[in-house]
């Protein structure tokens, strides 16, 4: 069996790993946002994930794909910390947020948060109108000092999220009433009314038509000019058109990560061409 890649060996005194975005030859390179480092995951006595080491490149979009259960969405949520609202679970390791320790007792989670949005497969907009659901961040964390200021912050990420055209004239009614679509672009326009660097998606089309599906795609790749975005998705071909990185998992384990291009076309490892060829999964 070939050997593992992973960017453990970007442990210590070796080299950085600097990921190239293919899709801009020749253009900058990126840096890292997220290091994670043997990152070991346990529900009470089952471990989920296992030495799990992986860079995460700013302002590009990485996929994490692989089978149901490989620990996809346990890895996401080590980013944002989420996993310490799981009753029972465990994270060791180290996640770094741009050199930080993300489990440091000095980080505020709910700051953190704010940081490192997350986006569901379900879109969750409060049972708030529209407006809201987009202030709703600014006004906790108290990011604008003025009714007009709101509004322009509101106004500025439904614009950000592609939804504005969509919602201007209906601002004050429930985000609820939207299509699941534009429910989910609700939910990125909260996401990004806080201004956050890193944007985790957790199968953020699963539950659209083709449609919106495409819509949400265009968004991701307009998004990445600015933000470091995380996705998870069981489709190979949406991972190939919106990634530049792309992990794949199998059992718990980061079995192989690099540029998509290379992922999809010449996988160093058996099991991530079965996976990519739909033999498992
Ligand atoms: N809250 C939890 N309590 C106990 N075990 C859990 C919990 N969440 C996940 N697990 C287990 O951890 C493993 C990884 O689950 P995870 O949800 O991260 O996988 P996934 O790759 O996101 O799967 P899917 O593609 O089905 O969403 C699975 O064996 C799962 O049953
Ligand atoms: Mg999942």
């Amino acid at each position: 069996m070939p050997a593992q890649r992973d960017d453990s060996q970007a442990h210590g005194s070796a080299p950085v790993h600097i990921t190239v975005d293919r899709a801009h030859a020749g253009g900058p390179q990126h840096a890292i946002k997220i290091r994670a480092r043997d990152v070991n995951v346990f529900y009470g006595d089952k471990q989920a994930l296992f030495d799990v080491s992986l860079d995460v490149p700013e302002k590009a979009v990485t996929a994490l794909i692989g089978p149901s259960g490989c620990g996809k969405s346990t890895f996401l949520r080590c980013i944002n910390r989420m996993n310490d609202t799981i009753p029972g679970a465990t994270v060791r390791g180290r996640i770094e947020l741009d050199g930080e320790d993300v489990n440091d007792r000095a980080i505020d989670p709910v700051i953190l948060r704010a940081r490192v949005g997350m986006v569901f497969q379900k879109p969750n907009p409060f049972p708030k109108t529209i407006f809201e659901n987009v202030a709703y961040g600014a006004r906790i964390h108290g990011l604008t000092t003025s009714k007009s200021e709101l509004e322009a912050l509101v106004e500025t990420s439904l614009k950000k999220a592609g939804l504005w055209g969509e919602v201007a004239d209906r601002l004050h009614q429930p985000g609820t009433g939207l299509s699941g679509g534009q429910q989910q672009r609700l939910v990125i326009a909260r996401a990004i009314a806080v201004s956050p660097e890193v944007i985790l998606m957790d199968e953020p089309c699963s539950a659209l038509d083709p449609i919106a599906t495409a819509r949400i795609e265009e968004l991701i790749d307009e998004l990445r000019n600015q933000y470091c975005i995380v996705i998870v998705t069981h489709s190979m071909a949406q991972a190939a058109r919106v990634s530049q990185k792309t992990a794949f998992f199998h059992l718990g384990k980061l079995v192989e990560a690099g540029p998509t291009g290379e992922i999809f076309t010449n996988p160093r490892d058996s099991r991530t061409q079965d996976y990519i060829t739909g033999r498992f999964g």
